[in-house]
């Protein structure tokens, strides 16, 4: 063989192997730890990560599939759907707390953290489960619950047996005899308080949630080392990453001052100021996260210049956050998500977002998320969930969260534009944030009717009710009673009559999915908002190495112009969620459309 075939024959080689690492920007392989691209990609966009070209599909295991006649979820309802959340196109499964827990919050109060949940199955099953995402490519995240733990943790209970019990310190303790400490704030208590009286050892005890969810003490060097010790069991299992619950809140002046004037009031931003939170978050990325191939996504009502301190790389704290701009816009100030009679306006909501957008393009990385298990469904809340319009705007929101210079945190059941059920009765709650807040209007004389009005759209059961998979029976969640009703419209709304239609939301997200996949620019593209005080349409071009998108997106029920300043004839349509979309610059209701533009 001649020098010179033997040279096309190692450069062929090379190519190929380029080519190969370029396709497999999602891999599972643990083996490539902080796999960063080598290929010639990684040279025109820097810093690519595989967390960041995810999409992340978020499951409520309480409400997805129930295999054992409970009327409750479980894993091996998860395992049984394997395929179909595989056949979704989506890259991470986040988990909702999976561990075992009385459920006074529905899991967000943890009794062990490295045990399943009894209603949920066993390890074996766990283990089952991560073993059919792996092979299936799906990186599977679990929910950190840090700052707080069960009172029916066996931490708790020996916690409040007596001051000098070796677990004292695991909590936050007031004696009685100072008299009461300075008020702390809870979410969920029925008056609002977060100190509890624990007769035992003549103590209060902080509870930020409920008074079932005891604060840990962060400042205990013993509690921050079980914290971290449980994360490397779950991370040497292979568990991908960890979302993280609340976990601004994990740092606390412990002499429990009163909250100073500059606050202003805004407790929540108090509370999640703690002296020592960035020294804590960086001795776990220190101790565990640093040494895993992992995603971390915290849970943090941040301003967008405090996001930084989180997710700059050169933190090393964690790689993304989700803020609350967004989803709380349009409520009234107040903290029970009184929804504003006077609506939102869409020229707000865009410079909410673009903010965001804008706030990650030189340095850290953003997400983008319309619904989870905190949140009403997206459709009801953002779209308009009248029969005519349903799918169609939940698709316009899909596309918006497919679209957007951030990594998506998708809600399950928003592909199949499930929507809010709209409970009519306190009694069909099942959510201790709905139940005791009704308790506390109630107690105060306040306007219980408007409460229940805005808990039709604001409600967290709303996102919560099961899985809609057929027209039979509770939507073939269960063959049992479902812990929560199911939502009447499963009749029409559910997967098997989805998967057979070509238009239906389901094969749209599948859509959204692959053109994410296979179009770099929507991950990593820049971001330019355009037509700015369009109160009805909301436009933008995404931009990479010389290809440029454009995302026309109608938010109303009515036809709106926009003025994009580009020939739209001249482009080419990605996708649309019209049989023939609009290229006249006139968005029919709700519509969505993809281009990229050739001029
Ligand atoms: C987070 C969770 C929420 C839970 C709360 C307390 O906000 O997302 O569901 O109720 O923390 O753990
Ligand atoms: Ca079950």
């Amino acid at each position: 063989m001649s020098k010179c075939k033997i040279l096309v024959i190692f450069l062929i080689s090379v190519l190929l192997a380029v080519s190969a690492c370029q396709n497999s920007t999602v891999d599972n392989n643990r083996a490539t730890v902080n796999s960063n691209q080598t290929s010639t990609a990684s040279k025109e966009i820097p810093n690519r990560k595989w967390w960041k070209e995810a999409v992340v599909y978020q499951i409520y295991p309480r409400s997805f599939k129930d295999t054992n006649g409970d009327g409750v979820g479980d894993l091996r309802g998860i395992i049984e759907k394997l395929d179909y959340i595989k056949s979704l196109g989506i890259d991470v499964v986040w988990l909702n707390p999976i561990f075992a827990s009385p459920n006074d919050d529905m899991g967000y109060d943890v009794s062990d953290y490295q045990a399943i949940m009894k209603e949920f199955g066993t390890m074996e099953d766990f283990d089952e489960l991560l073993k059919g995402m792996h092979e299936r490519k799906i990186k599977v995240v679990l929910d950190l619950v840090a700052n707080h733990s069960s009172d029916e943790h066996r931490w708790f209970q020996e916690s409040r047996k007596s001051r000098d019990n070796p677990y004292r310190d695991y909590y936050h303790w007031w004696p009685a005899e100072k008299g009461k400490p300075a008020a702390r704030r809870s979410f969920f208590d029925v008056e609002g308080d977060a100190w509890q009286y624990d007769a035992p050892s003549n103590s209060y005890y902080l509870h930020i949630f409920s008074d079932k969810q005891p604060d840990l003490n962060w400042e205990n060097p013993k509690v921050r080392q079980e914290m971290y010790s449980m994360i490397k069991f779950w991370f040497d299992k292979g568990v991908d990453g960890f979302r993280m619950d609340v976990i601004p809140f994990i740092s606390k002046d412990t002499s429990f001052p009163e909250m100073p004037a500059e606050m202003n009031g805004d407790w929540g931003k108090f509370y999640r100021s703690g002296p020592r939170l960035h020294e804590y978050i960086q001795e776990m990325n220190r101790e565990v996260l640093s040494k895993y191939d992992i995603m971390t996504v915290g849970e943090i009502g941040a301003t967008p210049e405090e996001a930084h301190l989180f997710v700059d790389e050169d933190r090393n704290e964690l790689n993304m956050l989700y803020h609350f701009e967004g989803v709380d816009f349009g409520y009234v100030p107040g903290g029970k998500k009184m929804i504003d009679p006077k609506g939102w306006s869409l020229v707000k909501f865009k410079e909410i977002y673009s903010k965001w957008s804008d706030n990650f393009e030189q340095k850290g990385w953003g997400t983008i998320y319309l619904g989870n298990h905190d949140q009403p469904r997206m459709v009801t809340r953002w779209g308009n969930d009248a029969p005519e319009f349903r799918e169609l705007s939940s698709k316009m929101l899909s596309t918006f969260l497919m679209t957007m210079r951030a990594t998506p945190y998708y809600y399950f059941g928003d592909e199949l534009a499930m929507n809010n059920i709209k409970f009519e009765r306190i009694e069909d709650y099942k959510d201790i944030e709905s139940i005791n807040w009704y308790k506390g209007i109630e107690k105060e004389g306040g306007d219980l009717k408007s409460f229940m009005e805005s808990q039709k759209i604001a409600a967290r059961d709303n996102g919560r009710t099961p899985f809609q998979w057929d027209n039979t029976t509770n939507g073939g969640f269960t063959t049992g009673t479902p812990w929560l009703k199911v939502n009447p419209n499963h009749e029409t709304v559910n997967v098997t009559a989805q998967e057979k239609d070509q238009n239906s939301p389901l094969n749209y997200f599948r859509k959204l999915t692959s053109l994410r996949k296979a179009e770099p620019v929507l991950v990593y593209g820049k971001y330019t908002l355009i037509d700015k005080e369009n109160e009805n349409v909301y436009a933008y071009t995404r931009e990479l190495n010389g290809k440029k998108l454009l995302i026309l997106l109608n938010f109303k029920a009515v036809e709106s112009s926009v003025n994009s300043g580009f020939d739209l004839a001249k482009s080419k349509v990605l996708l649309g969620n019209y049989p023939t979309p609009s290229l006249d610059g006139k968005l029919k209701p709700y519509e969505a459309v993809v281009l990229e533009l050739t001029n």
